[in-house]
């Protein structure tokens, strides 16, 4: 059939890893997809020395590969909400699904995005927004579709969890952690958005939206980072048997959702407590299924790309070739297709 032919628009931790998870794994990918998988054309103002394009058309202008006629889906890995909210339009505007990992982008603007997208008959994917490789964003819509959701908790920024783990086990300073979790790749550009809680509240809200089929509210949601956590107050926990957890909760009450992303003390028996490092867990109660969990790396760029492959995969095995380009399905006999040889 037909190869996939995609754009990826940015090339930073993400859409390095991205560019090598697709070259390393483009067997499985081809034969999941039932067609390969092939990079059109790059959009990218720096080099990224992690990942090869030698052998790539690259363009500084992200806004070609929006443009170019050839480009099915877009992977939208530029990040922030000024550029790459034009960006997506543009591509929506053609006719192209957008696979994105911006979870500022869908938080703030998705509800448009998504009306938009509706319109022109296109998916926006986004898997890769929230909790890095945990595939949450599938678990909520596809796993757990029989629910009525009550609840879920969980650690969804790794780099908040980085930084609680390593100033309660190595002892470091909060500025040290913050230092280790950038040089990791983990961090956001800004990484205020990592400590005050608003990539937290980016996250929920988009799981939120999903589990309780309400509007993305980033507004609405009660914010508090741990950039006020000393090393004293984690010691205090330790000795009185807690763990401090960065947390994010959306629950049912009444007619409304609550939303709120805060630290909060864990007793340490609890396996979320145990949760380290950048990794991210998640749990969601469901009237049918109970307490479910979700757990795998929250950050960095092979656990992100995991994700944003997947929503690639997703979206080409749903990609109608155009009529020109079709081809006849396996078991078709090309008569019933109106052909006259055989
Ligand atoms: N900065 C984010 C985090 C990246 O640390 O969780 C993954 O969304």
């Amino acid at each position: 059939a037909r190869a996939v032919r995609i754009g990826v628009c940015g090339l930073g931790t993400v859409g390095g890893a991205t560019i090598n998870v697709l070259a390393r794994n483009g067997k499985e990918i081809a034969a999941r997809c039932g067609r390969p998988v092939i990079i059109e054309e790059v959009g990218a103002r720096r080099d990224n020395p992690d990942c090869d394009t030698s052998r790539l058309k690259v363009t500084p202008d992200i806004f070609a590969v929006a443009n170019n006629p050839d480009v099915d889906i877009l992977v939208e890995l530029v990040g922030g909400t000024g550029v790459a909210r034009d960006l997506v339009l543009t591509a929506i505007d053609n006719g192209k699904h957008v696979v994105t990992a911006n979870k500022a982008l869908i938080a703030e603007h998705g509800n448009m995005l998504f009306e938009f997208a509706a319109q022109k008959g296109v998916t926006v994917a986004y898997e890769a927004a929230v909790a890095g490789g945990v595939p949450i964003i599938k678990s909520l819509r596809e796993g757990l579709a029989g629910n009525r959701i009550q609840w879920i908790a969980g650690i969804i920024n790794g780099t908040g969890n980085y930084i609680l783990t390593e100033m309660r086990e190595s002892g470091c300073s909060f500025a040290e952690a913050l230092g280790q979790a950038q040089a990791l790749g983990y961090a956001e550009a800004d990484p205020t958005f990592d400590v005050e809680g608003i990539d937290a509240a980016h996250k929920l809200v988009i799981m939120a939206s999903l589990a309780f089929a309400i509007p993305l509210t980033f507004d609405k949601v009660y914010t508090e980072g741990i950039s006020r956590i000393s090393r004293e107050d984690i010691r205090y926990a330790d000795e009185l048997g807690y763990r401090i957890k960065h947390l994010g909760i959306a629950q049912r009450r009444g007619q409304g959702v609550e939303l709120r992303v805060h630290p909060t003390l864990i007793p340490q028996r609890r396996l979320i407590a145990n949760v380290n490092g950048v990794m991210n867990a998640v749990l969601v109660s469901g009237d049918a299924v109970g307490p479910t969990l979700y757990y795998g790396a929250g950050a960095g760029g092979e656990a992100t790309a995991s994700a944003v492959v997947a929503d690639i995969v997703d979206v080409a095995r749903t990609l109608e070739a155009r009529p020109d380009q079709r081809v006849p399905p396996a078991g078709v006999a090309l008569h019933e297709l109106g052909e006259t040889q055989v």
